[in-house]
């Protein structure tokens, strides 16, 4: 069984096959470089890059997989959430070659494809608690199937990675922001600056905004009194308030849920902060299947949705 899979909710556009569970090629096209003189995605300008990039992506991915068309059983794509403009074009792409090969449509759910990444290398045990940390979304969830999956908590205002990013932004480190305060705070002193812990509660819900108005805050404090802005050591002060909550919270669900597979998912599971709780809390409680995606399938890529779509379909069999 064949499955084309494409992911287009943001700014990549991506075309994955999957055979029987098995990942034949993955075709990212990336736009990063288009958006960093912004600072951030364009909407409008994704959408447009999308329609540009939908040919070769096609043909890269047939020819890449030795797949023809006609071989397709499945059409899978990101019906949401994402970017309007982005959503439609991978919609459109995905009717037009289902009703051209007459095979049925798959509408998947990108962070669920997300969470699905983490299964492309290692087959999951159920119940997973996965942890899904991107530049939209923060939230843990129980994934009981690839049709059961539960939010048992989320971000009340910014996601993670978007406050990577606007943080970033202010210290003049460019778009995407996430991976340069990363490798920025390996050199800081973590203990230099003392950022809130927001959300340090009870409940599995988190809150960003209160972290990246208190780091710009020192920032435009030590620019406005003329001093040099320690970028390493904010860096590495940031990251640590950034996780340790994610630490805090994943602990107590792995103790309320007794997972059998922990999981990390989305864009900022690349993080090395976030990828060293997720393998210290795994060995730590014993959970055997202890997942962190590969890198290529920490941002947005098709395959994690040829995956997700492979195995919803194996369990409705
Ligand atoms: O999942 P993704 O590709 O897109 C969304 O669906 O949001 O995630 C992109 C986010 C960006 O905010 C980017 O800064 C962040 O992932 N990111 C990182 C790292 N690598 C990517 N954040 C922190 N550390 C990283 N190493
Ligand atoms: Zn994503």
């Amino acid at each position: 069984m064949k499955i084309l899979a494409i992911e287009s909710s943001c700014d990549e556009f991506s075309i994955s096959i999957i055979k029987d569970g098995t990942i034949l090629t993955n075709i990212i096209s990336s736009q990063i470089e288009q958006h960093v003189k912004f600072g951030g995605v364009v909407p409008e300008l994704a959408a447009r890059l999308h329609l540009e990039n939908i040919s070769w992506v096609i043909k890269s991915a047939l020819e890449s997989s030795n797949t023809k068309i006609e071989e397709i059983d499945h059409v899978a794509y990101t019906e949401k959430p994402g970017l309007i403009g982005s959503l439609i074009i991978g919609k459109l792409v995905a009717e037009t070659i289902a009703s051209y090969i007459d095979k049925p449509l798959m509408p998947l759910h990108h962070i669920e494809g997300h969470i699905y990444g983490a299964s492309i290398e290692n087959d999951f045990v159920y119940p997973v608690l996965a942890m899904v940390v991107s530049g939209g979304h923060t939230q843990i969830e129980i994934v009981n199937s690839p049709n059961g999956f539960e939010v048992i908590g989320a971000t009340l205002d910014d996601a993670i990675g978007e406050c990577y990013d606007k943080v970033a932004r202010v210290m003049g480190l460019g778009y995407p922001g996430g991976p340069k305060i990363d490798k920025l705070a390996q050199k800081g002193n973590k203990e230099a600056f003392i950022f809130p812990i927001s959300k340090n509660d009870d409940s599995y819900d988190f809150s960003y905004s209160g972290l990246k108005t208190a780091v710009i805050n020192i920032i435009h404090n030590l620019t406005q009194k003329g001093e040099e802005i320690p970028v390493a050591d904010i860096a590495a002060s940031f990251q640590y308030a950034a996780t340790k909550i994610v630490e805090k919270k994943l602990e107590k669900a792995i103790i309320q849920f007794k997972p059998k597979t922990l999981t990390v998912a989305g864009g900022v599971s690349a993080n090395s902060e976030i990828r060293n709780i997720i393998i210290s809390l795994g060995k730590k409680y014993n959970i055997t299947n202890t997942f962190v995606p590969k890198m290529e399938y920490c941002t947005d890529n098709a395959a994690m949705i040829a995956k997700l779509a492979y195995e919803k379909l194996k369990s409705s069999n």
